[in-house]
């Protein structure tokens, strides 16, 4: 899809879901670099919440992540259809991550999860979704588990949702409309 199509298309589910969208426009390539980049080396599955049109998933990739290691959970039909194409061989669920453990079931058995890439917009979704989405995020990681996500309040330090993970490194982007916060959140062991 060009790259034109790509942001009506955000913009059109923007306008249909705000709330959900959490953005008019997708993030950008130094957003999606420094998502990636906080990713710890080492093995285990790398969870994406909220991939959209695939700027993070493209950084991802980009910093070694490994395909098979790679699992993309999106709600929204279009965008993960579009990610189905942009995409080939990345295990791409469409579905909701207020369903997170069922959704990921026999796809990271015993394995570790590495890290929870999220660009899920906590702060518009309705108290109920973030609280089901929190307890599934909680259920599926185990300590040594790293929950990465953005904000575009940029003086918050706290973690998205109460629970086991603390921050433990921030950086400001100033490249990206508007500039956002990506932290870094560990389950420590
Ligand atoms: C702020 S956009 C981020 C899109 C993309 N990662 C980016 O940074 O440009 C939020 C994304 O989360 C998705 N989303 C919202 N609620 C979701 C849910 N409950 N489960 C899975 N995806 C969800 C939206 O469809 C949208 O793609």
């Amino acid at each position: 899809m060009p790259k034109y199509k790509s942001f009506l298309n955000f913009a059109r589910e923007f306008v249909k879901s705000p709330r959900h969208t959490g953005a008019i426009c997708p993030s950008s390539v130094s957003l999606a670099r420094q998502m990636a980049a906080m990713v710890p080396p080492g093995t285990g599955k790398v969870i994406e919440l909220g991939p959209g049109n695939g700027p993070m998933t493209r950084a991802l990739l980009q910093q070694g992540i490994a395909i098979q290691d790679l699992i993309l959970v999106e709600r929204t039909q279009s965008f993960a259809k579009h990610l189905t194409q942009r995409f080939p061989g990345v295990e791409i669920i469409h579905g909701d991550a207020c369903a997170l453990g069922s959704l990921l079931g026999p796809l990271v058995k015993d394995e570790p999860i590495r890290a929870i890439v999220s660009s899920l917009p906590f702060r518009s979704m309705p108290r109920d979704v973030v609280q089901q989405i929190s307890q599934e995020i909680i259920a599926v990681s185990q300590p040594g588990t790293r929950f990465i996500q953005f904000t575009y309040h940029l003086h918050d330090s706290r973690p998205p949702f109460p629970g086991p993970f603390s921050s433990s490194e921030w950086h400001i982007v100033w490249q990206n409309l508007p500039p956002a916060r990506v932290g870094a959140f560990d389950w420590k062991p």
